[in-house]
């Protein structure tokens, strides 16, 4: 009688921290965010790295795909140096766990690889390894922030599309917007669910951001493409200091360094967005599954 009252007991306690624990939990299943944009140099790897600071901030478990494989990337601007990147992964002779290197407040920095196909076309083997190699993230990391390169048709479109947000950075600048229209055409014609964020970087003032973004809205609309979601995620002044703290050799990250700065609180206002636009994803659907029919698609091409 007294066990069972005892295992009983523990049954409920169980129950209850189970509960606790879910509750807790922000969510069941890793999310991502792609940063993205049409051209080079609208700064999407200063956004990226900047976002992964300021949601580790507000306490996520962040980490942050280096899919950008030019110069000036993500291991520079968090001062880490990753020795090994996915294509290790890929090819069996590493797992998840033993490629990430720590940058500031415990982000999880994960280097990409030029020597990665795009899904669609990787055997089913590798397809399959790489994705259940990536599901282990699910325990170490609640946001996955993945920078990538300029331009379309690159080797980590998969990767774009398969991210539950996208965040598209552009400058107040026609050249710069039209391609950032352009890429968002192409998302549409591979995920008409596809939810998009806008976020207008080197503004001279938040009026002229939301013109660029109202602009955009307004193409996308005018041709009806196919969208989940098309909202504007913010902006970011334009701040010499962030221009300059790749030189700063102390090294000490832009968001880290100068805390009451208008960019960074510009930072933080969109982290908060982008952290409450994934809380509505549902667990179903997920980057993982985006995968899959990536792969579907790609191979009923
Ligand atoms: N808001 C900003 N104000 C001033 N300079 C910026 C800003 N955002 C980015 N930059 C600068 O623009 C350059 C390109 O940024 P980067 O993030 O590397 O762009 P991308 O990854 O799109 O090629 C860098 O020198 C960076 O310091
Ligand atoms: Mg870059």
């Amino acid at each position: 009688m007294k066990n069972n009252h005892a295992a009983e007991l523990r049954r409920v306690a169980k129950t209850v921290s189970d509960k606790v624990a879910r509750k807790d939990s922000i969510s069941p299943i890793l999310r991502t965010i792609a940063v993205t944009g049409g051209k080079g140099g609208v700064g999407k790897t200063n956004v990226a790295t900047n976002l992964a600071i300021a949601m580790a901030q507000l306490g996520k478990r962040v980490g942050i795909l280096d899919a950008d494989l030019g110069l000036a990337n993500v291991d520079v601007m968090l001062h880490v140096n990753p020795r090994y990147t996915l294509k290790h992964v890929v090819t069996g002779e590493k797992k998840i766990e033993d490629i990430i290197v720590k940058g500031p407040l415990g982000i999880s920095v994960i280097a990409g690889s030029s020597g990665i196909k795009t899904m669609a076309d990787l055997p089913v083997q590798i397809h399959k390894k790489l994705i259940s190699e990536l599901h282990r993230l699910n325990n170490l990391i609640d946001i996955l922030i993945i920078d990538t390169p300029a331009g379309i048709g690159n080797n980590v479109l998969s990767f774009v599309l398969a991210a539950d947000e996208i965040l598209a950075v552009t400058i107040p600048d026609p050249m710069a917007y039209t391609d950032a229209y352009a890429l968002i055409k192409v998302i549409s014609r591979w995920r008409q669910d596809a939810q998009i964020n806008l976020l207008i970087n080197m503004v001279r003032t938040a009026a002229q951001a939301r013109e660029v973004a109202e602009i955009l809205k307004t193409v996308v609309r005018k041709y009806n493409l196919p969208l989940g979601r098309i909202s504007y995620a913010g902006y970011i002044p334009y701040d010499s200091k962030i221009k300059n703290s790749l030189l700063n050799r102390k090294q000490t990250p832009f968001m880290l360094e100068n805390p009451d700065s208008l960019s960074v609180k510009c930072i933080q206002v969109i982290a908060k967005r982008m952290i409450s636009s994934l809380a509505q994803h549902s667990v179903d659907k997920n980057f993982f599954s985006q995968f899959e029919q990536i792969r579907e698609k790609g191979q009923g091409k």
